[in-house]
């Protein structure tokens, strides 16, 4: 982690944990371990989100592609947060034919890196620039003369609540041109059955993700968290479509962050809030994209109806 990436982790870890109500924000899983976690998590048989999204992906590619509406003219694919690219090397394939760009933005260097070596290894006449860094600061120093695609899968845009992921694609749509494209992947409300297994998978993966943060805080902020002190408690609230996970401390415990000099008291049973999984209906997909000036073209849904991929146009 830089300087300035580390400053900021300690001022949000800082702040996350003085409230009654502590938290952590899951910006900060994806470090080296957090992204290898992450790719256990979207290949377990509980998280259906990837394979419905890949299904969408590899079966409707010509729909989606023409939902595109892409010309001769050369143009830029965009993808924020692009993973390892399992879900993505579809569509890149029956691209191939069009002039483009693949240019995968991720604040993770682990992620670019692998995924650099992957299209480059498997679609090699793609060209590829990758950027590491925050979404909007790549965006924002963009050459703006070519139509634009962005990538925003996996309903990466659920781990935000509705009013910052309003924000988000408001910020978002500042950087497209009329005319560019924006496909948005979406996890759709469904039974709690169905979607508390995959944030509380049997193997202890998820568990797992979410300690990770306590451990990456440990290392790089000198905390003494003792991870077999708290576990993992998921709950999924049906009706709001929200998916939410917590660390509970099994004990009254402290626990002291050195570089932060700060003391934090722990009551036994007491949560830190770690993310959300906001899964949507047509109103809240409509509320997150109220004023953000991008208009539905069409909406592609896996054969079960748990996720959907929409594409959007910016007037
Ligand atoms: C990255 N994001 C969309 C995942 C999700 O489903 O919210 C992160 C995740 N957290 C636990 N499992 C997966």
């Amino acid at each position: 982690m830089d300087k300035k990436t580390l400053e900021l982790f300690g001022t949000e870890v800082k702040n996350g944990l003085l409230p009654p109500q502590k938290s952590l924000s899951s910006k900060w899983f994806y470090d080296e371990i957090g992204d290898k976690l992450f790719i256990d998590i979207m290949n377990m048989p509980e998280y259906y989100l990837t394979n419905c999204e890949f299904e969408i992906l590899s079966k409707q590619t010509p729909e989606v592609i023409s939902a595109f509406g892409i010309s001769k003219e050369p143009f830029d694919l965009y993808e924020l947060g692009a993973g390892d690219g399992t879900k993505t090397m579809e569509l890149l394939k029956s691209l191939q034919g069009y002039d483009f760009t693949y240019r995968p933005i991720d604040i993770s260097i682990h992620a670019i890196d692998s995924l650099t070596q992957r299209v480059t290894r498997d679609l090699p006449n793609i060209k590829v620039e990758c950027a590491q860094g925050e979404y909007f600061e790549v965006l924002g120093s963009l050459n703006q003369s070519k139509p634009k695609i962005i990538l925003f899968m996996g309903s990466n845009i659920g781990n935000m609540l509705d009013e910052r992921a309003n924000a988000f694609l408001k910020a978002l749509s500042m950087t497209m041109n009329a005319g560019d494209k924006l496909l948005l992947g979406v996890d759709l409300k469904k039974a709690s059955a169905i979607v508390l297994p995959a944030y509380n998978d049997k193997q202890g993966i998820t568990a797992k993700f979410n300690l990770n943060l306590l451990h990456r805080i440990n290392c790089e902020l000198d905390g003494n968290f003792d991870l077999i002190a708290f576990e993992h408690a998921p709950l999924y609230d049906e009706e709001r479509g929200w998916a939410m996970s917590f660390l509970k401390s099994k004990s009254t415990q402290q626990v002291h962050i050195k570089a932060l000099d700060t003391l934090v008291d722990f009551d036994e049973g007491e949560t830190i809030f770690m993310e959300v999984s906001r899964k949507y209906d047509d109103m809240s997909i409509a509320n997150i994209t109220q004023d953000t000036g991008l208009q539905i073209v069409e909406k592609f849904y896996d054969s079960k109806n748990y996720f959907c991929d929409i594409v959007f146009e910016k007037q």
